[in-house]
């Protein structure tokens, strides 16, 4: 193989696998506890890393995880998400953590995505229905009920939700391949953005009368 050519097949190696590589990219040292005052840093890989010698053990703890939070909202259910900006010592390694509560007969988590991370739920309490839905063309649902002690993984940037269809509520722990994840809410996004859409595009778009579509954005 010519030098060409090796020039050609390597950049062509690089290219797969950028574009395969679905998580953050690897740490390039043993941690990189985050730091906003850039005074402290010593360089930057996501965020300024901390200092390692300024690096304690409170970069990488975080405590109460086990407190039930308040699901008394319109789609009763409370994610409390443990990434980078909560857990310092997270930046760099490609994972964080959730906690869900869901509140009895009908708390929902709306269907939703993260941009940048795949996420595996485990069921601690209750029953849930939850799903995810496939890209276009087919925009198959993928879906089932599952209970305590139950697993099931939602593939990243995939649109899912999880509904708690049983009389009691509901506790879940999810773990996420990224330091920051991130959450779009779809109808957050899509009626609540600021400034609003157009009603006129979201109208056409979700073959709705603007009517309907001005009242959403109100909701929203
Ligand atoms: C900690 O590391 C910084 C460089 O990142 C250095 O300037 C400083 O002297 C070190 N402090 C101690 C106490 O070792
Ligand atoms: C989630 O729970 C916490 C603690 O109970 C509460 O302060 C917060 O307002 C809740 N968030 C929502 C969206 O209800």
């Amino acid at each position: 193989m010519g030098a060409v050519n090796v020039l050609a097949a390597s950049l062509l190696l690089a290219l797969v696998y950028s574009l395969a590589s679905a998580s953050d990219p690897s740490p390039l040292q043993d941690f990189c506890a985050a730091i906003n005052d850039p005074k402290y840093a010593v360089f930057v890989n996501g965020k300024f890393c901390k200092s390692p010698n300024l690096t304690t053990a409170d970069d990488f703890f975080f405590t109460g995880l086990n407190v039930p939070r308040s699901t008394a909202n319109r789609v009763g259910s409370n994610v409390t998400l443990l990434n980078v900006d909560r857990i310092p010592g997270l930046n760099t390694l490609g994972i964080s953590l959730a906690r869900l509560d869901y509140a009895a007969e009908g708390g929902l988590n709306p269907p939703h995505t993260h941009p940048r991370g795949t996420e595996i739920l485990l069921v601690l309490q209750g029953t849930l229905y939850v799903g995810f839905v496939t890209s276009n063309p087919d925009n198959r649902l993928i879906a089932k009920v599952l209970q305590a002690g139950d697993v099931f993984v939602f593939p990243v940037g995939l649109i899912h939700f999880q509904f708690n269809i049983a009389k009691t509520s509901a506790v879940a722990i999810a773990a996420l391949s990224s330091q920051n994840p991130g959450v779009i809410t779809i109808a957050n996004a899509i009626f609540g953005s600021n400034p609003p859409i157009n009603p006129d595009v979201l109208a056409k778009a979700f073959q709705l009368d603007k009517q309907i579509v001005e009242d959403l954005e109100k909701k929203f």
